[in-house]
């Protein structure tokens, strides 16, 4: 390579490592104007047009730099991150075993493989390529917080948040290991540590719907709702296993019994021309609803929740939306509406009700569950979510128009082992 081409590489090249990517794309193009198959620069071209998100463009361009170069291994290993961004998932790990042939010490190599196989639940495959990873290079904190992930899926709690804090102690403002050190926290009830994390991730990430939401609730400050950042981020991460976990481990049972207090109040078997089930999940109560509803429409603010309900074929409908902005938008009435455990995640109900009703002819039901609290009419707890008391439930159904049908006190999820209070409730509305 001649010397100023050599020089017009590194200017590319600095431009590239001060974000500029056009002006890098440029200094790259006109080597290759010169050099076509400059190993180099089509390695750094594919490189910027992966980061301005052009996939079919990186790996058009990377796979030209491994035939110009083919003992480069990082070349390699860059065009597995292109390939595995365009979902070729088996292309992605054959590029990645070459290069780890190439260099078996090419810690970036392990990593990604590592990350291959996360995303395909290998999770030991997964660990043992993070180690190798970090063994190789401690200083690569996404590999300590990656295995902190692999972990954490295997039920290895304190191992988990020991790799958390080796991220951290590499980038203490490191905000995605932050957070996943304090919800693991939080989950083994470390409540003063959680708190801790959360706060530092406050500090770090002031937008972080989660710390706003998780400090408030650790500190017993009581808010009007939990944001909808926080709803959609906590069932995203908890959709594939919701079920399992649910009705497996915390003995949920909220659908079951809210069908059970609508049948005990239709006289005949019961019948809805037009239900929605709000908060629909992963579509638990749509299966005790479907079999009494012609159409049904289920709303949930979590897209992968709403995945999951989809390959119920449960509903006739599914939408990805607040539960109020869906009722507000709502131009024909529902005979039925349905809310199973999702007013826990809301403070203040004034908005929902009014919106509940709005979408209300005389006589159409509102079947609803809450999470019972004992003294103040409402209180946001260290779980995160909000309990409410009856006599406020009851204030707000009678000013917006609803009358009660039916009720039952009762658990029906646990927290940890113990039972949480809860209650259903059945309304009718313009009685
Ligand atoms: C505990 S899950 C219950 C899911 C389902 N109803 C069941 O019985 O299995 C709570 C659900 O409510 C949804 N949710 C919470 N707040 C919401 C809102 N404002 N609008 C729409 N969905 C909401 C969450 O995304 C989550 O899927």
């Amino acid at each position: 390579m001649s010397t100023p081409a050599k020089a017009a590489l590194e200017e590319a090249r600095s431009r590239h490592l001060a974000g500029e990517l056009d002006l890098a794309e440029q200094g790259y193009r006109a080597i290759l104007a010169d050099e076509p198959e400059h190993g180099e620069a089509l390695h750094l071209l594919g490189l910027v047009r992966q980061q301005l998100g052009d996939h079919d463009g990186a790996v058009e361009l990377l796979t030209r730099a491994v035939a110009a170069r083919p003992a480069v291994s990082i070349y390699r290993c860059n065009l597995a991150v292109a390939l595995r961004s365009r979902g070729e998932m088996g292309r992605s790990e054959a590029c990645l075993r070459q290069a780890i042939e190439l260099d078996p010490e090419l810690a970036q190599a392990h990593y990604h493989l590592g990350g291959s196989r996360l995303v395909g639940g290998d999770l030991a495959a997964a660990e043992q390529a993070f180690r190798q990873a970090v063994a190789l290079s401690p200083e690569l904190k996404e590999a300590h917080y990656n295995l902190g992930i692999s972990l954490q899926r295997q039920g290895r709690a304190e191992e988990a948040l020991a790799a958390y804090r080796d991220a951290l102690a590499i980038d203490p403002r490191y905000a995605k290991a932050l957070l996943n050190l304090a919800n693991q926290l939080h989950r083994l009830e470390r409540w003063d540590e959680a708190l801790a994390a959360y706060q530092r991730l406050a500090d770090v990430k002031p937008d972080s719907a989660e710390a706003a939401h998780m400090t408030a609730a650790l500190s017993g400050v009581t808010t009007s709702g939990c944001p909808a950042a926080y709803v959609r981020a906590l069932f995203d991460d908890c959709a594939a296993g919701y079920d399992a976990r649910l009705v497996g481990e915390l003995g949920y049972e909220a659908p079951q019994r809210l069908r059970e207090l609508i049948c005990s109040a239709a006289a005949d078997t019961p019948s809805f021309a037009r239900a929605v089930d709000l908060g629909c999940g992963t579509g638990l109560m749509g299966k005790q609803l479907r079999p009494i509803c012609d159409q049904l429409i289920g709303v949930d603010l979590s897209p992968a929740m709403i995945e999951q309900a989809r390959k119920t074929g449960r509903y006739d409908t599914l939408e990805v939306a607040d539960l109020v902005s869906h009722l507000v938008a709502a131009t024909e009435p529902y005979d039925l509406i349905v809310a199973a455990d999702v007013l826990s995640y809301w403070g203040d109900l004034t908005d929902c009700f009014e919106a509940v009703a709005r979408c209300c002819a005389p006589g159409s039901w509102f079947a609803f569950t809450i999470e019972a609290s004992a003294d103040d009419d409402v209180v946001l707890t260290r779980s995160g979510r909000y309990r409410h008391h009856r006599r406020a439930i009851d204030k707000l159904a009678a000013r917006t128009g609803f009358t009660l049908v039916a009720e039952r006190t009762g658990s029906f999820r646990r927290e940890g082992e113990e039972a949480v209070a809860g209650q259903l409730f059945l309304h009718e509305w313009g009685r």
